[in-house]
């Protein structure tokens, strides 16, 4: 029942009418899978809901009619109060309870010029840990979506790093995800787009729909305009019998995530702005158009700003994708959020490892701080996933690193820039007793190629033209070396 004063809400209608209103809201507030919370004037709880209650551990009658400050010991609902006084309302503020993720809208209630109380409105962010989840039409696109491979894995909760940058991109991150603008993710190899664009859909209205993926540099473009469109039966020789869907309209309902934009070649960057802006699909073959409700989300690590400037990519497009963007920043400026990073990877690998690795030795810490991470995140938990490979007790020292990281400290050597070169940026070389010949070559192309990478920023395609080597071929040694 909502508080007997709340009707004060709804000033001005006949008796028959607030009880009409009181019955709707009770409805919206008691099958909402959001957290709702009214206080009045004085900071006393109006009504609650259970799905805000018993996340606070405690029911609605527990609360309702006693003073806020007394019943919720959780500060950040506590603003609350704060909107009360001030009337200014406050709006996606990131917060957890238990660890459990959640964006609050803080919105005054205002009647007749006056501040009648205040509204929270909370949104728990890990989709199957929400009071809803598992429920009706939700479920029935989550069941389906997974059986197509098409759900996501990760939540904003997965993506670990509380440098300020860090904290900024999670919280524009969960102001944009409920919206349906376009997103843009940049950042070098391996510094969490992919990670992103997964949080992004999990925390946005669409989480029950498809994720679907296209790598638009893994796929030959003959071939990634029908990946894109879907095709008719017998639109080309060879097509399959009763044709193909194709991912856009596969995404229907969910969001689309274009990786390695960069890569899309002008007749498709064309198509796509169509796209974009009318979400209508036209099958190869096909005369009519569908309609598709899509969010795009993409993702580069090369400069568009740039390609745009060489009209190597349609200006009218880059605008397009470009309503958001989310740059995320190399590992390098952002060293505290090392130490994170490792305790998480740790505790994962301790987990898949069954045994108890502890931590880090000193030395390999400062080694961590000195190191640049042209692999970025990636990079980082490889090495450390490799320490568990050949760790003996429980603390990872500076034998379980690689030899880009061991020898980055205090090695001597006749060539001073280019030993300055490696020490800076973590390469070098060493003949260690039992490695083959075929193993040092292998350690020397990694580290060729890690310095290719960390030259071109990041971005693949030059990294392949410096090495003098095609993309493809690039890529399969990224896969090598486990930098893909
Ligand atoms: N902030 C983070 N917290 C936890 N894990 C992270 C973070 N950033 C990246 N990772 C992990 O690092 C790996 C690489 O991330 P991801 O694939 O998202 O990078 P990417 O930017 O898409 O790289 P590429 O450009 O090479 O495709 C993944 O295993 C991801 O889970
Ligand atoms: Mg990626």
């Amino acid at each position: 029942m909502f508080y007997p004063e709340s009707t004060s809400y709804l000033a001005g209608k006949s008796k028959k009418e607030d009880y009409t209103a009181e019955k709707i809201l009770n409805t919206i507030f008691e099958n909402s899978n959001e957290g709702l919370l009214v206080i009045g004037e004085n900071g006393e709880v109006r009504q609650v809901n259970n799905a805000l209650a018993s996340a606070l551990k405690t029911t609605p009658d527990k609360m309702i009619g006693r003073l806020l400050t007394d019943v919720c010991k959780h500060n950040g609902l506590r603003r609350l109060i704060k909107v009360v006084n001030s009337g200014v309302p406050e709006f996606g503020k990131l917060d957890s309870i238990d660890g459990r993720s959640f964006l609050a809208d803080y919105i005054p209630i205002i009647s007749n010029q006056l501040i009648q109380g205040a509204l929270a409105k909370i949104i728990f962010l890990t989709p199957e840990r929400e009071p809803g989840y598992g429920l009706g039409e939700g479920v029935r696109k989550k069941k389906q979506a997974s059986r197509n491979g098409l759900t996501v894995f990760y939540t904003v909760d997965h993506i670990i790093g509380n440098s300020p940058q860090m904290i900024d991109l999670k919280e524009t991150l969960l102001k944009v995800a409920p919206r349906n603008s376009t997103v843009l993710i940049t950042g070098e190899s391996g510094t969490g787009k992919e990670l992103f664009a997964q949080a992004i859909h999990a925390a946005s209205l669409r989480r029950s729909g498809p994720f679907v993926k296209i790598n638009c540099a893994a796929i030959p473009d003959t071939l990634l305009e029908s990946e894109f469109f879907g095709y008719e039966e017998g639109a080309f020789t060879g097509s399959k019998r009763g044709g193909q869907i194709g991912k856009l309209e596969k995404a229907n309902g969910g969001t689309v995530f274009l990786d390695e934009i960069g890569d899309l070649s002008f007749s498709l960057q064309a198509k796509l702005l169509r796209f974009i802006q009318d979400k209508e699909i036209q099958k190869l073959g096909a005369s009519e158009t569908k309609m598709s409700d899509v969010r795009v989300v993409a993702a580069t690590n090369v400069n568009l700003d740039q390609m745009v400037k060489y009209k190597k990519f349609r200006e009218d497009l880059y605008y397009r994708l470009n309503v958001v963007n989310l740059s995320i920043p190399p590992l390098r400026e952002r060293k505290e959020d090392i130490r994170a990073l490792v305790d998480c990877f740790i505790e994962k690998y301790n987990r898949l490892f069954g045994i108890q690795v502890t931590g880090l030795t000193q030395e390999v810490e400062t080694i961590f701080q000195r190191y640049s991470w042209p692999g970025n995140v990636r990079e980082l938990e490889n090495v450390i996933e490799r320490a568990f490979n050949v760790i003996e007790g429980n603390v990872i020292c500076k034998k379980h690193l690689p030899a880009q990281l061991a020898n980055i400290l205090g090695s001597e050597g006749s060539n001073r820039e280019s030993e300055d070169f490696q020490q800076e940026n973590g390469f070098s070389l060493t003949l260690s007793e039992g490695q083959t010949l075929a193993e040092i070559m292998d350690q020397a192309e990694k580290i060729i190629i890690l310095q290719a990478l960390m030259k071109s920023k990041g971005n693949k395609a030059k990294a392949a033209q410096l090495l003098g080597i095609s993309r493809p071929g690039l890529y399969k040694k990224l896969v090598k070396y486990n930098l893909a």
